[in-house]
């Protein structure tokens, strides 16, 4: 073995220990100039947040709330939500029965008490008033409050315009119910 290959050899080694330590110095150096609040590499992870978003699913229907709204409810509001039910109801004192029944003194009205029209069996077997929080319940979601009744309506999801349907619905009397207290 002459120097000229000892040369070689050493400048391998001396190559591979630049190459392990320099790129060691270079992580050292990204490391540092990072300055991580942990130590260690951070790797892209994908939180998953327990803490409750905007969309937070919404409180259970309370008809009670509805109640406390009336007092400061719009009727004129009210009859122009009334324009969905006109499809299958007329308000009027003597109208006619549609899809659905007239709903002239709805409001602590019997239940399934219009003449002549075919309430479903689930209704009829519904005995009772539509008190304001009857009506609140029924229109709030139709199929949960008396299931299998045959109004085909979603329902009125938003408190306040429940209560702006309901002062509605109170006018239409000669003797409108009192407000709830
Ligand atoms: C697609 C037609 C349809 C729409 C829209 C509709 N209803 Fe009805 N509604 C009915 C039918 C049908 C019944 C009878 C249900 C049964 O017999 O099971 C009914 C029953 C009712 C009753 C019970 C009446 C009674 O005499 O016992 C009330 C109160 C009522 N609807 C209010 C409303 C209001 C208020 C709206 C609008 C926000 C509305 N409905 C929208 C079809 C409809």
């Amino acid at each position: 073995m002459d120097a000229f290959e000892i040369n070689k050899i050493a400048g391998a080694v001396l190559a591979a220990l630049l190459v392990i330590f320099g790129s060691k110095t270079a992580l050292d150096l990204v490391y540092k100039e990072h300055k991580p609040a942990k130590p260690g590499w951070a790797l892209p992870v994908t939180e998953v947040s327990t803490a409750p978003t905007s969309a937070a699913p919404a409180a259970p229907f309370n008809a009670k709330e509805v109640l406390a709204l009336l007092a400061k409810a719009n009727a004129d509001a009210g009859q122009d939500l009334f324009k969905r039910c006109l499809q299958c109801h007329t308000p009027d004192k003597g109208g006619p029965n549609r899809v659905g029944p007239n709903l002239w003194g709805i409001v602590d009205r019997a239940r399934g008490a219009a003449p002549g029209f075919p309430y479903s069996d689930a209704l009829k077997k519904h005995p009772g008033k539509w008190t304001f929080e009857e009506l609140a319940k029924y229109l709030h979601d139709p199929k949960t409050d008396i299931p299998g009744n045959k109004m085909a309506f979603a329902g009125i999801k938003d408190n306040a315009e429940l209560a702006d349907l309901l002062v509605y619905l109170r006018k239409l009397s000669d003797t409108p119910a009192p407000l709830p207290q």
